[in-house]
Parts: C-alpha cells; structure tokens; sequence
C-alpha cells in the first residue's frame, strides 16, 4: 500500500479529542435509535483498529468496508497507505454514512445494506478487473440472525478473490460465524488476536474460503 496523501485524511476539526467526542455521541445517539442494528453502544477503541488492519494480506490495494459507524477501522486503513479511491465504505445508517462522508471525502460511502457487498463493490470499480482483497467488517454479527449473516458472507465472497480475507471482530469468546455456517460457506476461520484494550474486549477472526459453496446456499 502506498503512504496516504494528506487530502486522504480529513483534517480533523479540533484535533483527535474532539473529534473522539463528537464520534461518540454521534454513535451513542444512533444506538438509542437502533441499538440491536448498531450492536454496541460506543465505536471500537484505535487497538482494535489496528489488530483488523494487521490482517489484510500482504499487499491488498482494493478493500470494502462493511458497517463503518463513524470510521474508527476507515481511518486506520487510510493511516496505513490504502488509496482512498480503492476503499469502499458500506453502512446502512444514513446519518452515520452522512457523517462518514464528511470526515472522509475522498472516500466513496454508500448508504447501503452489506448484502448488496457484491453489487455494490462492482458498481465502484473494485471488483471490475480482478477482485476484492479483503472485507473489514464492523458488522455486529454476534447479534445477526444466522440467515442475514450467511447472506452477508455470501455477497462478500463472490466479490473477493481466492486469496481474499473477511475480517470481523467479535465481543463474544468463539467466532461469531458458526461452524455450520461456514461449512455451507466452504470458510475456514483463524482466531486473529485479541485486543484487550479495547470497550469491551474483542476478539478478531479472519474468514477464508478453501473450497465453493455447498448447493443451494445462496453465494
Ligand atoms: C458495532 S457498530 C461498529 C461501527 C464501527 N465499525 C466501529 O467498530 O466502531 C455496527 C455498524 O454496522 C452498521 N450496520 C448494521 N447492519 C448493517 C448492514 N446490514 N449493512 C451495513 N451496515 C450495517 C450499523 O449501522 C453500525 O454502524
């Protein structure tokens, strides 16, 4: 990945404090609204950012973002050299893709639900010629139904290459895709670490397909 371009990084108005503050009450605010949709009650902490960035595979240049609250993990891939132009921002609350778009404006966001991940990655470009190479996710799947998760995995892995990666998080102490999910997925999954600093704790899993889907799951 290549150094970020200061334009890639919003100015931030008022520095980190304020803006730390002006994130948590955006995001406290959305979780009085929706709490089951937004999962967790306060954005994840800069160690947890760094752990899900930690694991794009060496060299990943194209990247979609599902469920980006108010851009804690959009920041740190921007921190760590992806271009703007090849990162995807997905979140389906329209006041926090509003929000999203102010703080990062050279990042396409779409207000858009994450199992439309595949369409969606086309219509931007990513996934024209070659193929996504990683998913971060900030989904808050511990609290999915099992149907939505499968879908969301699904749009994810038609869109990602071979070798891509799908990167979640979890507050829980086993991986928030279940096993016979990811059998009728074809996914292995490998526990990542743990960032223990973070609001809760949390847990990073990273998703990779080692054969196809079993007949009749729809990916
Ligand atoms: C647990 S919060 C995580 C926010 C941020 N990534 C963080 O870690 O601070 C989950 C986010 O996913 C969004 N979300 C939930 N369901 C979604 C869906 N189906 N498609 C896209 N975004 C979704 C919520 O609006 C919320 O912003």
């Amino acid at each position: 990945m290549a150094r970020p371009s200061d334009s890639s990084l919003h100015p931030q108005r008022g520095g980190d404090a304020a803006l730390d503050s002006r994130s948590a009450r955006t995001f406290l605010r959305q979780w009085l609204r929706n709490p089951m949709r937004m999962a967790s009650i306060t954005p994840s902490g800069r160690q947890l950012a760094r752990l899900m960035v930690a694991q794009l595979p060496p060299g990943a240049s194209r990247v979609v973002e599902v469920g980006a609250g108010t851009g804690v993990f959009t920041r740190a891939l921007l921190a760590a050299g992806l271009a703007p132009a090849r990162l995807l921002v997905i979140e389906i609350n329209p006041d926090l893709a509003a929000f999203l778009r102010d703080r990062f404006p050279d990042v396409t966001v779409a207000c858009a639900d994450a199992r439309n991940l595949d369409a969606l990655a086309g219509e931007h470009g990513l996934s024209a010629s070659g193929m996504l190479d990683a998913v971060v996710s900030g989904l808050g799947m511990l609290s999915m139904r099992g149907t939505l998760r499968t879908e969301i995995l699904g749009a994810a892995f038609r869109a990602l290459g071979d070798a891509g990666r799908f990167i979640q998080f979890t507050y829980g102490p086993v991986s928030p895709v279940r096993r016979r999910e990811r059998e009728a997925l074809g996914l292995k999954v490998r526990r990542a670490g743990f960032a223990l600093l973070n609001l809760p704790p949390a847990t990073v899993y990273v998703y990779e397909r080692t054969r196809p889907p079993q007949a009749g799951v729809a990916t």
